[in-house]
């Protein structure tokens, strides 16, 4: 191996480039850190005729490109071990430019039956309705299935590496050998996964899309997407969706993201090990009617998972539900004193959101206690584990006097 040298991923470790990568110093000033350049437009050559006006590779306007959106692209696209990457004003602006520029009216699509609710209702309403996208739902952890849907007319599969909510864990590797004997892209949101959890280009993927806004981010103060693959694929979704839809990441968003970023492989070892230790516990309490998660000996998947990630762990999101109606869920949720009731996942605070059952679109197509029960959607966050558990038991202690 090659002398470690902090601008040259190949050559470093992930810990060391989460630190250093995308980041230069400032040439005006010497900053040891990419400064936040808010300036919407940058000064065009004496020559101005020579500009190609929606070129995505030259900083002319921010809506282009900008400073800090490509000190963070250049951060991203080599943690995750792709060419290039595109960064949106949320996770789900870059799920939808992916669909967007890579599907035209008359294509099929194959779609997890459980995925993020914004993609079930793109899929199941949006773009079926307006442009005449048709995708076929199917459980994506069943290879037959997923072999069974492929159509003439597939051009993506679309997939979650562990789902929201249910945690199901789909086997990246063998999906994109299907998709791709079909002539079709696979495209998969790693959000529940970043590097360097685990790596989807590496197993075949065409496409990882993240929401930056979950533990790349990791701090809850920002918003904002990914989409990292080949040159061919995300220049297409650069110039695409980037230049003229126009979801750009804001540059103090940017700027926070690739801040928050720095600490990302350390931030992902504790939320890794204390989402282990808590899923344990749950399984382990007769009060608790089921808890979904992948390191769960089990989880239906938990080999695959172990596998598949490396044995680093198993993510930091689970499901569960107290046995109990709907009054007993939320008398556990209000009377927990360190964990916060809110949507999102991937912060350094725990966050926990009931969901009844019914609620989501598509949540036909989730497990029978999901049905049963509601679940709990628990994204484990930085406190200590100790505190994380007693807050949980004391919660129970409330639930169930
Ligand atoms: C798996 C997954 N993908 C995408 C998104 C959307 O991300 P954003 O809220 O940044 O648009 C979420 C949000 O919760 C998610 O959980």
């Amino acid at each position: 191996m090659s002398a470690p040298d902090k601008h040259d991923p190949a050559t470093v470790a992930d810990t060391t480039w989460a630190v250093h990568g995308g980041n230069a110093i400032d040439p005006a000033t010497g900053a040891l850190r990419t400064p936040l350049v808010l300036a919407n437009s940058y000064l065009l050559p004496e020559d101005a005729s020579e500009v190609s006006w929606s070129d995505p590779n030259r900083l002319v306007y921010a809506r282009n490109g900008h400073v800090n959106q490509r000190a963070l692209e250049s951060k991203l696209a080599a943690l995750d071990g792709g060419e290039q990457a595109a960064v949106f004003a949320t996770g789900v602006a870059a799920l939808h430019a992916v669909f967007f520029t890579h599907l035209r009216s008359g294509d099929h699509v194959v779609v997890s039956s459980v995925t993020y609710e914004a993609v079930w209702r793109l899929f199941a309403e949006l773009l079926p309705e307006r442009y005449g996208i048709e995708a076929t739902f199917v459980d994506s952890t069943d290879l037959d299935a997923v072999r069974a849907a492929m159509r003439p007319a597939t051009r993506l599969v679309h997939v979650e590496t562990i789902a929201n909510p249910t945690t199901a864990v789909t086997d990246i590797a063998a999906v994109a050998e299907i998709a791709h004997t079909g002539g079709a892209l696979l495209s998969v949101d790693g959000t529940f996964t970043p590097p360097p959890l685990y790596r989807p280009l590496a197993d075949g993927a065409d496409l990882v899309v993240h929401s930056l806004t979950k533990f790349i981010n990791g701090h809850g103060d920002a918003t904002g997407g990914a989409v990292i693959g080949s040159h061919e694929l995300v220049g297409k979704i650069r110039g695409d969706a980037g230049v003229d839809v126009g979801g750009m990441l804001a540059p103090f968003n940017a700027w926070l993201i690739m801040r928050g970023s720095v600490t990302l492989p350390l931030r992902l070892r504790q939320h890794l090990a204390s989402a282990q230790r808590i899923a344990e516990a749950l399984d382990a309490d007769p009060r608790i009617a089921f808890v979904a998660y992948p390191g769960l000996p089990g989880h239906p998947q938990h080999e695959l998972a172990t596998r598949q990630f490396g044995g680093r762990g198993h993510g930091a999101v689970l499901a569960f539900a107290l046995d109990g109606d709907t009054a007993v869920q939320n008398r556990f949720v209000n009377a927990l004193r360190v964990i916060t009731s809110a949507v999102s996942l991937g912060h350094d605070e725990t966050l926990i959101v009931h969901v009844a059952a019914g609620a989501r679109g598509g949540d036909e197509h989730y497990p029978e206690q999901f049905q049963r029960y509601g679940h709990l959607r628990l994204a484990v966050g930085l406190e200590d584990p100790e505190d994380l558990t007693a807050d949980i038991s004391n919660a129970l202690s409330v639930a169930f006097p």
